[in-house]
């Protein structure tokens, strides 16, 4: 994929506030600090588009990415992150949970998990989320720079049936820092996201 353009085009917390067109939409879920907006950044080779932070809790609104004027990438706020009040998080949640419930746009969703840990029982929960709506989901281990890799294929298995994965969905090493596997990501969001614009 050849980036022409990439732009914030807006932030929102509310149906009222998300784009008002037909664009695709591709959202990033995961827990807090596990690489989303540095995902974000590294597929559209920008240093800083997406804000990110060694801090949890940075991303605390969706943000809506306009790439090449045809589709979006969306980044959602991370969940899981202790250090907030609970109504705090549930507000979070419920950003999340509107979005994904009402959103026409929404074509497929990346789910990221750390490729060290165990997916939590959010994460689970996520994923079964996302298969009980229907969707494709694209599972992607992030920070696999910080283990060897032949580390991965034994990490990468236990993430695979922690989350209980089905047939068709992939399982792909990540590393915002290494930029590893950019490519191979973009062959799969491809047909996801501009066969929808050639159809209209
Ligand atoms: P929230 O906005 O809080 O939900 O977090 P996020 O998921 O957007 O995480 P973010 O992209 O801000 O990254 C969190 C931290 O992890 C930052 O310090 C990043 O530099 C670091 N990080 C992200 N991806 C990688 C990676 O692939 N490798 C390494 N080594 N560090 C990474
Ligand atoms: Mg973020």
């Amino acid at each position: 994929m050849k980036i022409i353009s990439s732009d914030l085009q807006t932030m929102a917390v509310a149906p009222k506030g998300y784009p008002d067109d037909g664009l695709p939409e591709l959202a990033f879920a995961g827990r807090s600090n596990v690489g989303k907006s540095s995902f974000i950044n590294a597929m559209l080779n920008r240093t800083n588009l997406a804000r990110t932070s060694g801090k949890p809790g940075k991303t605390r609104t969706i943000n809506f990415y306009l790439i090449n004027e045809i589709f979006r990438f969306v980044d959602l706020p991370g969940y899981g992150y202790a250090q907030v009040s609970k109504s705090e998080r549930k507000k979070w949640g419920d950003i999340i949970e509107l979005y994904l419930r009402k959103r026409d746009n929404l074509k497929a969703i990346v789910l990221l998990v750390d490729i060290r840990h165990k997916p939590s029982a959010q994460d689970v929960d996520m994923y079964h989320w996302i298969k009980t709506f229907g969707y494709d989901a694209i599972i992607v281990a992030t920070k696999a720079d910080k283990i060897a890799r032949g580390q991965w294929e034994r990490h990468m298995k236990i993430i695979r049936e922690e989350l209980e994965i089905e047939g068709n969905d992939f399982v792909v090493p990540f590393s915002s820092s290494k930029k590893l596997n950019v490519d191979k990501l973009w062959d799969i969001f491809e047909p996801m996201l501009i066969q929808e614009t050639l159809e209209g």
